[in-house]
């Protein structure tokens, strides 16, 4: 955690940004940028340094005074989110030159990364975890009136223990003034102006929902669409529409502008969605139904966050799986005593160790008494850290 002192007065160059949590200035020697993590179009993250702590560095690239208004709009209303589902802001740089934004580090990637590069395979129960996290998140910020607009997994990053933390708030605006723009610029004229279309037709188009492709405006119910898209990818591992991409021969749907137009005419008019999870790969029938139920076509017939979160805490009640051992129940009490073991023993090599030795064991055999003996460190928070674990736990109870 990185503990900040906040300098007086603490606003940024405009003076229309200030926090009370947060410094918004900061003198260069506390920070250093290290390594480039990843460049977009739009900015640049960085691993960096801030006061002798390891952070993310987000660098927008500022180049017009409309590129200035945006920052100090993100800027503040980053400055009013706190949720532990979000990526947590810890500093900010907001005068010039070097505008920046500080974000706490996640150390286990993004999720699109984590599925497709390292092919994790989460068990249910995670899975289903990391939803209910997300969409608690997302149900704060729609509640604070905020749309995030481009959720993805690629936006999604994952701490050490596995947590979910939506990011890129790059998007992200209040409703009220998604309304405007849109009735400014977009209806009353008929037609988009360029600079419309560049900017309102965000997010990435394989997980955005047709009334976006049509050109409509962004609202609660096209976050839920994304956000379904992004969950049947953890679900299934499968990133959206490879079948077709295969069909194309192409690295990806967006490679080809006819296979892109192919594709938007498809989601829009005939109702075209990724493969769906199936009860056989252990998902329920009812999450299946939820997801089908956020990508439908019509925006009010999608729930909201609200009622997502209360299906999936339903599930993930039912879903997980409560071992108990002679130290009493696994659980949320768990933490303490994994931080305390964290030092000494690598888990996630344990993890994979556990995996190979569980091929060559017998079930009442030595991986059970280790199991058992280490259960407090394996599984905390209602669930088991790595998917070798819960497997292995699977296997030894049934
Ligand atoms: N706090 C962080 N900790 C670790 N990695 C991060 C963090 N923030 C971002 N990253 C990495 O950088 C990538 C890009 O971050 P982000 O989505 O915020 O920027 P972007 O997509 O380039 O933004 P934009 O679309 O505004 O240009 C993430 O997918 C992730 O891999
Ligand atoms: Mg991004």
């Amino acid at each position: 955690m990185v503990e900040m002192q906040i300098p007086e007065p603490n606003t940024c160059f405009r003076g229309c940004c200030t926090s009370e949590k947060i410094p918004l200035h900061l003198p260069s020697s506390s920070f250093s940028l290290l390594a480039p993590i990843a460049r977009g179009s739009e900015s640049t993250v960085y691993e960096a340094q801030l006061n002798g702590e390891r952070v993310a560095a987000k660098k927008p690239i500022l180049s017009t005074s409309e590129d200035l208004d945006k920052f100090h709009y993100q800027l503040q209303l980053i400055c009013q989110l706190e949720h532990p589902g979000l990526a947590e802001l810890v500093a900010a740089h907001a005068r010039p030159p070097n505008y920046t934004y500080f974000y706490q580090f996640y150390e286990s990637r993004n999720l699109a990364d984590k599925l497709h590069v390292e092919e994790w395979a989460p068990a249910p129960e995670f899975a289903v975890s990391i939803a209910l996290d997300l969409a608690k998140a997302l149900e704060y910020l729609h509640g604070l009136g905020i749309i995030h607009r481009d959720i993805k997994p690629s936006n999604i990053l994952l701490d050490k223990d596995l947590h979910p933390h939506l990011t890129d708030f790059g998007l992200a605006a209040y409703k009220k003034d998604l309304k405007k723009v849109s009735a400014e610029n977009w209806k009353s004229s008929g037609k988009p102006t360029g600079g419309f279309h560049k900017k309102n037709m965000v997010g990435t188009l394989i997980y955005m929902a047709p009334e976006i492709l049509k050109k409509d405006v962004h609202t609660e119910k096209s976050d839920v669409y994304s956000y379904a898209i992004s969950m049947n990818e953890l679900l299934t591992g499968v990133v959206p529409y490879t079948d077709l991409r295969a069909e194309a021969q192409a690295h990806t749907v967006l490679e080809m502008t006819y296979t892109e137009q192919q594709l938007i005419a498809k989601v829009v008019s005939e109702g075209l969605r990724p493969v769906i999870a199936t009860p056989e790969s252990g998902y329920p029938a009812s999450l299946i139904t939820l997801i089908e139920r956020c990508w439908n076509p019509d925006p009010l017939s999608r729930p909201s966050f609200q009622e997502i979160v209360e299906v999936l805490s339903v599930l993930h009640n039912k879903l997980k799986p409560i071992p108990t051992t002679k130290h009493g129940k696994s659980g949320e009490s768990g933490t303490m005593k994994v931080n305390q073991y964290q030092e000494d023993v690598d888990w996630y090599k344990q993890g994979e160790k556990l995996g190979k030795k569980l091929e060559m064991q017998d079930r009442n055999g030595e991986v059970f008494t280790w199991l058992i003996r280490h259960i407090d460190q394996l599984y905390h928070g209602g669930r088991f850290l790595h998917v070798g674990e819960e497997r292995l736990w699977r296997m030894l109870i049934s």
